[in-house]
């Protein structure tokens, strides 16, 4: 018989845990759902009566959170009582690159994971089933049986239930999901959590694998999704050196069914909090099982997107007739993607900090992406300097070059007449984005690089 679930708590309040449990708790009201986080500030944030400052920015968010807050979604710092009344815990922490230790620079490190395992096996009262929400090394769910099963007097299930939701499409991917995929060896939890997710998944879209396959299925789809920027990339700088276009390019081969038309933009490589890291615990994984050759071959997906940024900003200095010391560069977008304030591994942020190495100014402009926010990742030190500005034309104001690194819609629609009107001439635009009306630009005098074109 399928377990009813009837409370949910899901340890994390960040970007999965916050926007996944939102929709949980909006599509099965019966349910209640509690998202815990050690961290005081993100819950309060979560309680924001204003929902334009939740501290996760998905368009679609707030009206999901304001609908269900306060009648089956809560988030609290009380994560011993959560655990208590939960049927069901999700495991939703972050799981990042580790960077010191064994394994430093490329494994993920697992302290989080293993200290909420330790929680819910010091405060869960009757089964309860442990889901596995953060992806994890293959074999992880291993490690959290063990923790689990220290504790004699209780009884878990394991599951593994990555998520697959991309930031800027958070709600739209977990409402309407290509598919969900549930590894586990109890057919019942499996049963449970299934339910769950029919309340509005079509019954054909929630897969079930063993625990493994579920494991290693989310670190593949990240790294097939990473490799094909690096690929698409790399023929970027061929169509530069060639005079082909890109986007005729990804056009042309996207058309075939077989390679597909999604996920073909050139740009400034990828960013996100998930792409790098997955790739590089993959690396980690198969050195680990012996199979190096594996191991190269996806370390060089990591390495062309490296070598992109670091391309993009050497190509600026040297239109900028080799040196951008003491020179006003705009930088229009810091967030790794366009709909999200979210920067970890943004591209913005190699690509500035190289540009700061030789000495730039850099004025730089995201609608989301706070002042706080870039301190904290490019710092205050080094040769050049920055500031936030509050628009794009602030930004353009006595600046040589404007450099456009995240797609935001605002940037395709930038007023090309009035910003060369304040630049100094000879005056730049790069879009290592493909997203500006180049030819408007160009007639209001502007001189034009466009990733991947020749
Ligand atoms: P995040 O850093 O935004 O959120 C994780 C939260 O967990 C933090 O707020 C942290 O304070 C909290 N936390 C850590 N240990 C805790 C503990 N013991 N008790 C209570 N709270 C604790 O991370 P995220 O972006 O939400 O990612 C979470 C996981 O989901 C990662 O494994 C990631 O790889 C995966 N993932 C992320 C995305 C994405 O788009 N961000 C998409 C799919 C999968
Ligand atoms: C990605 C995956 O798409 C999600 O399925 C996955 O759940 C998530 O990682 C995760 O595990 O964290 P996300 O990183 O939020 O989602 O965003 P993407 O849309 O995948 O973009 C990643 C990066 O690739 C961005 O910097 C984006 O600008 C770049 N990108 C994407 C391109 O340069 N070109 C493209 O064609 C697509």
């Amino acid at each position: 018989m399928t377990a009813t679930i009837r409370s949910i708590c899901c340890i994390g309040a960040g970007y999965v845990g916050g926007p996944t449990m939102a929709v949980i708790a909006d599509r099965c009201p019966q349910i209640q759902v509690t998202v815990v986080d050690l961290n005081a500030e993100r819950i309060a944030a979560w309680n924001d009566a204003d929902l334009s400052r939740l501290p996760v920015y998905e368009p679609g968010l707030d009206a999901v959170v304001g609908r269900c807050r306060g009648r089956n979604l809560h988030f609290s710092t009380a994560v011993e009582a959560a655990i208590a009344a939960a049927d069901m815990v999700f495991l939703s922490v972050n799981t990042p690159t580790k960077t010191r230790g064994v394994g430093a620079g490329q494994a993920s490190d697992l302290r989080w994971i293993e200290a909420s395992a330790r929680q819910v096996a010091a405060c869960a009262q009757n089964h309860t089933i442990v889901v596995e929400k953060s992806t994890l090394p293959v074999r992880t769910a291993a490690t959290i049986q063990a923790i689990l099963g220290a504790s004699r007097d209780k009884s878990f299930s394991v599951l593994s239930n990555p998520e697959f939701l991309a930031e800027g499409t958070a709600i739209q991917d977990l409402e309407h999901p290509d598919r969900v995929l549930i590894g586990g060896e109890d057919p019942a939890a499996i049963d449970a959590l299934a339910a769950i997710y029919s309340q509005w998944v079509p019954a054909e879209r929630i897969l079930r694998t063993n625990l493994w396959s579920s494991e290693l299925s989310k670190l593949t789809a990240n790294c097939f999704l990473a490799e094909r920027i690096s690929s698409i990339n790399s023929i970027a700088a061929v169509c530069e050196a060639t005079g082909a276009d890109v986007q005729e390019v990804a056009r042309a081969i996207g058309a075939d069914s077989r390679i597909g038309a999604k996920f073909l933009k050139a740009g400034p490589g990828f960013g996100g909090s998930c792409f790098q890291k997955d790739v590089l615990n993959l690396v980690y994984l198969c050195g680990h099982y012996g199979l190096h050759e594996v191991a190269a071959y996806w370390q060089r997906v990591v390495d062309l997107n490296a070598w992109q940024q670091h391309r993009i900003a050497q190509l600026v200095v040297q239109r900028l007739f080799g040196t951008v010391t003491a020179k006003r560069i705009a930088v229009l977008g810091f967030a790794f993607k366009a709909d999200t304030n979210d920067t970890r591994e943004a591209p913005a942020i190699r690509i500035c900090r190289d540009l700061l190495e030789e000495g730039a100014q850099l004025a730089i402009h995201d609608p989301k992406v706070s002042e706080a926010q870039i301190a904290a990742d490019l710092g205050r030190d080094g040769v050049g300097s920055w500031q936030r500005v509050e628009s794009p034309i602030a930004a353009a104001e006595g600046a040589d070059a404007v450099l456009i690194l995240t797609e935001w819609q605002q940037y395709a629609e930038l007023d090309w007449p009035a910003l060369a009107a304040v630049m100094r001439q000879p005056a730049w635009l790069f879009d290592a984005r493909a997203i500006a009306d180049a030819p408007r630009a160009r007639a209001a005098g502007l001189q034009v690089w466009r990733v991947g074109r020749g």
